[in-house]
């Protein structure tokens, strides 16, 4: 044999046979017959059968009498139909096998400790420490492909768009993200510390400073936080900037981007414009600022409807400045008293006192607490939770925040209770219109919600610049959320001086303070900055919904845990005496290193 392989094992069909090929790849299972040995060769491709005949080729079945799972092999051979019963319509080489005339073993394999295969019992410690082994299992091989489909249709489409791909520094500053830092100690600047980017910010705010006009990277993040299972402790994002640009023509940009990934990795047609919802109207109707608008059931405030009520219940809470919210549950008629007594339980769990529900059949209206209601209060209430005959509204009166978030907790399981069937698979939604700055009662002072270099609505500019009602000003920041995920966020930024010293005077920095931390970027701004804007999305988080996946972990090569460590290579690790000395470090606890 000449070559490792004429053909992958992925590819050979009907129109192959009597053809001499060669193989390379994985013994992925080995079925000995008696006289026939049968092989089950894989590679990325696929799976080809393979079949050692001892009769027409005793040195390979010799040879292959050695064989175990996972061990790497080459094979000539000649393509012949299988026999018609034999044929397999599940594999892509189900109608061939390979008769197999020579085979050499390239490598052997020790005892694997778990199987290759679609769905594995061994758990994921395990799985973790053996990545390489569980990258070869098919699901993973797959979710890889798709993250590198996704990359390439950036790619394309971002060249195509006059983007031009820059890199920047891995070693540098703290960035203005607001997580921890992982920091990295210099051994030249002795005591001295690089921060890990949390992202490119404020280089790619530089760059368009430098008139690179239209940027993008896609590029490791760092953020040392508490991890979910949509959390990694170093994520990849696609990093965008533009220069003389506006929040229409960025989301524009998004968009076509977005519905050309669907088509290309998932063959599905997204329809643009997406959704658009303020901050405000998102908090108010799904409380969450990324609803999953596959279930587009929105709460409604009530207390309009009940503002003259006798019932003191409601009273209380209008009075208290609390909010009745209610939701329609569509065909929610089948849903049993018992069962709303379980889910009243369950609001009870997220702080509210309890919960109301009202029905409507045949035009007639029911309702839990109806002797306390005039029938117009009870027809308001139909009317604005939008009834039909069949439906349910479930309404709960709280203190403002509690109702909603209550109802919200219980909305996925009652509608998956009346068969409700999301009205789109790809839910696609704009939020937008975030507040500028939240207060942190932990600092005693104002913070940034996205990030300082957001700029403010022009509406609320003047509050702004007098310092006054900060948690009422709007930003020019917008995310992007798919099926209840937040894949991805920018703003349009600050690009005149004034207004960037009017942010950090009122997120409590003076001058020097201001200086310390971003002085560079300031100064860079004296210098002439055009008007921009941009744009991360979160690549591995797309990459798992597109993939079907739960956790990142399965769309990254080499993940980290939930405590922020690799198994496989066991890090982060000790580092040897000789080493802290050399950086000028010390461990507060000695008999820690
Ligand atoms: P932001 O912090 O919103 O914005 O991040 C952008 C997107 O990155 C993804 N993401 C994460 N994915 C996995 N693990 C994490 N720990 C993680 N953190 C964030 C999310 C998120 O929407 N510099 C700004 C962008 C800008 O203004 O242009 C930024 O980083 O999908």
């Amino acid at each position: 044999m000449t070559t490792y392989r004429t053909h992958t094992c992925g590819q050979l069909h009907a129109e192959h046979v009597k053809q001499t090929v060669t193989l390379s790849g994985w013994v992925n299972a080995r079925r000995d017959h008696g006289g026939l040995i049968f092989i089950d060769l894989r590679d990325r491709y696929g799976i080809t059968q393979v079949v050692i005949n001892p009769e027409t080729s005793p040195e390979a079945h010799q040879l292959a009498q050695q064989l175990r799972d996972e061990f790497v092999i080459t094979i000539e051979g000649a393509v012949s139909k299988r026999p018609d019963a034999m044929i397999n319509d599940k594999m892509s080489t189900g109608e061939i096998e390979v008769i197999v005339s020579a085979l050499i073993i390239q490598s052997a394999s020790d005892v694997i400790p778990f199987q290759i295969q679609e769905h594995v019992e061994a758990n994921e410690v395990t799985r973790l420490k053996h990545r390489y082994l569980d990258l070869r299992r098919p699901p993973l091989q797959k979710n890889l492909q798709i993250r590198h489909q996704i990359n390439h249709t950036i790619r394309n489409y971002l060249n195509e768009h006059r983007f031009l791909e820059i890199e920047t520094p891995y070693l540098t500053k703290s960035t203005p993200e607001g997580a921890r830092d992982y920091v990295v100690p210099s051994r030249v600047h002795k005591g001295k510390f690089f921060a890990l980017p949390q992202s490119p910010q404020l280089f790619k705010q530089l760059l368009m400073i430098s008139g690179m006009d239209r940027y993008y990277q896609i590029v490791r993040c760092f953020r040392d936080e508490d991890l979910r299972a949509d959390r990694q402790p170093e994520f990849t994002q696609l990093d965008m900037e533009l220069s003389f640009t506006t929040q229409a023509e960025i989301q524009n940009i998004i968009e076509g981007l977005i519905q050309k990934i669907m088509l290309d990795v998932m063959g599905v047609a997204i329809k643009a414009p997406f959704t658009r919802l303020t901050y405000a109207q998102a908090m108010s109707s799904y409380a969450s600022d990324k609803p999953d608008l596959r279930y587009p059931i929105a709460m409604k405030e009530l207390s309009d409807v009940l503002a003259k009520t006798d019932f003191k219940v409601f009273q209380s809470v209008i009075h208290g400045q609390g909010e009745i919210r209610g939701m329609k549950i569509p065909g929610g008629e089948s849903i049993s008293r018992s069962q709303i007594d379980a889910l009243t339980k369950q609001v009870q769990q997220f702080g509210a006192k309890g919960m109301v529900w009202i029905r409507k059949k045949a035009d007639q209206i029911t309702c839990s607490v109806e002797k306390f209601l005039t029938s117009e209060e009870l027809q308001g209430l139909a009317t604005a939770l939008e009834m039909d005959n069949d439906d349910l509204g479930l309404i709960v009166a709280d203190q403002a925040g509690i109702a909603r978030t209550a109802l919200n907790e219980i909305k996925p399981e009652v509608l998956a209770k009346v068969g409700f069937k999301p009205t789109q698979a790809w839910a696609f939604a704009w939020v937008e219109d975030f507040p500028l700055f939240e207060f942190d009662p932990e600092q005693n002072r104002h913070v940034s919600i996205h990030h300082p270099f957001t700029s403010p609505l022009a509406q609320d500019m003047d509050d702004l610049m007098a310092g006054q009602n900060l948690t009422k000003i709007r930003s020019n920041a917008y995310d992007l959320v798919l099926n209840g995920f937040e894949i991805g966020g920018g703003s349009i930024r600050i690009h005149q001086q004034d207004v960037q010293k009017a942010i950090f005077s009122a997120l409590g920095l003076d001058e020097a303070q201001a200086n310390e931390k971003f002085g560079f970027f300031l100064k860079a701004l004296q210098y002439g900055t055009p008007p921009h804007g941009g744009i991360a999305l979160g690549i591995d988080r797309i990459a798992m919904l597109l993939a079907g996946a739960t956790s990142l972990r399965d769309v990254i090569a080499f993940p980290k845990t939930q405590n922020a460590n690799d198994l496989m290579v066991d890090a982060p690790g000790k580092i040897e005496l000789e080493q802290l000395l050399e950086l000028n470090l010390s461990l507060l606890q000695k008999e820690s290193i």
